[in-house]
């Protein structure tokens, strides 16, 4: 399975998102299941790594994100990938809008994986203090765990 997770920057959660996918998909042994990437609905901050506050906090449980770049989502991922997962509802407003008609990627919320939360928005950490990025962790690795449960 394809999946393609998607924030407004692609600096803060959805290369977080992609990290801890990646990492916890080779520690259960599924990573041969899936394909993960991330991409912002904006285009901003085209070619940047994550921001360090993002780096730091996913970096302190583990999850490595130094190597990845932002960039736009674009109209072929509609075609590319199955899953298109939106960290929060302006995100999945702004890839239905922009989807195009044929495209085969189904448009979910990342956290219909973790019904446990009561919201269903990763909240954007971008104006916040150092601990919202680790709240946004605990809400990523909680969903990923869910994504990864459909592939067993
Ligand atoms: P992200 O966070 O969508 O989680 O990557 C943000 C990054 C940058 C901005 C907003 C949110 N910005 O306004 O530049």
């Amino acid at each position: 399975m394809k999946v393609l997770f998607v924030c407004l920057g692609n600096i803060c959660r959805s290369p977080s998102a992609e990290g801890v996918a990646r990492a916890r998909a080779i520690q259960q042994g599924v990573i041969d299941r899936f394909t993960f990437d991330s991409a912002g609905t904006g285009d901003w901050h085209v070619g940047k790594s994550p921001d360090s506050r993002a780096q730091a906090a996913a970096l302190a449980r583990g999850y490595e994100l130094t190597y990845l770049r932002a960039r736009q989502v674009s109209t072929g991922d509609f075609y590319e990938f199955d899953l298109i997962l939106a960290m929060d509802k302006d995100n999945l407003a702004d890839l239905q809008r922009i989807a195009p008609d044929d495209g085969r990627a189904d448009l979910r919320m990342m956290l219909d994986y973790a019904p446990q939360f009561d919201s269903r928005e990763v909240p954007d950490p971008y104006y916040g203090g150092e601990d919202g990025f680790d709240q946004v962790l605990d809400m990523l690795e909680e969903a990923v765990d869910g994504l990864l449960s459909t592939a067993r």
